[in-house]
């Protein structure tokens, strides 16, 4: 079985991480739309850095949830597996997902880089108040994540190029995203020529048209019970 999953912010949301579109998702007023973008840090990168920072403390704080666990299972079962997440958190990873069948194709909030050159640091543990500078170049240090309007990172997406390219996927489920980038509904339709195309959204997405199956959960509650069907029936 070759299984292709899809994730964004809804997955993460039962773990209190407020997903970008929802009524949660404002900060201080701040449309976070408006807030990942090159202009907002160009603008004012200390509030930029305030509202990253805020989040990597609760995303620290927070532990993964029943989909995380799910999704981590499924990869286990399958013969051929790639979870491609837009999430930028490392949930996925501690709910056990090995980094070999996992893409982050925003990036990881927990890395920071340099503005300018290609310079970047994994900081889990961060001490300062000022913005840090790079160490090469002296420019600002900036989240390491893809912000609206930037490309994306060009090994990860040759990453999912090359399973898309492989063979179809018997299984693809999009799970927690409103699917507003084109790619992300590209990726979910190239994957699936014929088998099932699920997705798991309490809400309508310009995905559904296009799905085998509709779950409309939350994805804690359908993920576990979607992954032991399929664990169990079709002896994955
Ligand atoms: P959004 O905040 O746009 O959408 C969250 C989706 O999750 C919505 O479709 C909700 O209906 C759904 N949802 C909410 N709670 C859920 C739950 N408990 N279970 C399942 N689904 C639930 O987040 P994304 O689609 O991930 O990119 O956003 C995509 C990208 O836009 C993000 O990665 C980020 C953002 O701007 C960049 O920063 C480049």
């Amino acid at each position: 079985m070759r299984v292709l999953v899809i994730t964004g912010a809804g997955v993460s949301a039962e773990s209190g991480i407020p997903t970008f579109r929802g009524k949660d998702g404002y900060w201080r007023n701040f449309d976070p739309a408006k807030l990942a973008t090159p202009e907002a840090f160009a603008r004012d990168p200390q509030l930029v850095w305030e509202w990253y920072r805020e989040r990597r403390q609760r995303i620290c704080n927070a532990q993964p949830n029943a989909a995380h666990a799910a999704i981590a299972k499924l990869a286990q079962h399958a013969n051929e597996f790639l979870l491609v997440t837009q999430n930028v958190d490392d949930l996925h990873a501690r709910a056990g997902m090995s980094p070999t069948k996992m893409v982050q194709i925003h990036g990881n909030i927990f890395v920071t880089r340099c503005s300018r050159c290609d310079f970047s640091v994994l900081e889990l543990d961060e001490e300062w108040q000022e913005i840090p500078r790079c160490a090469n170049c002296d420019a600002l240090m900036r989240p390491g994540v893809v912000w609206f309007g930037e490309q994306l990172p060009w090994n990860e997406l040759q990453r999912v190029e090359n399973f898309l390219d492989r063979r179809a996927c018997d299984i693809v489920i999009v799970a927690g995203t409103t699917a507003l980038f084109g790619y992300i509904v590209d990726w979910a339709l190239r994957a699936n020529r014929g088998g099932e195309l699920i997705e798991v959204n309490p809400e309508e997405t310009p995905l559904s048209q296009f799905a085998t199956r509709l779950v409309r959960e939350p994805a804690a509650i359908a993920l576990p019970r979607l992954v032991d069907q399929f664990v169990s029936q079709t002896k994955l």
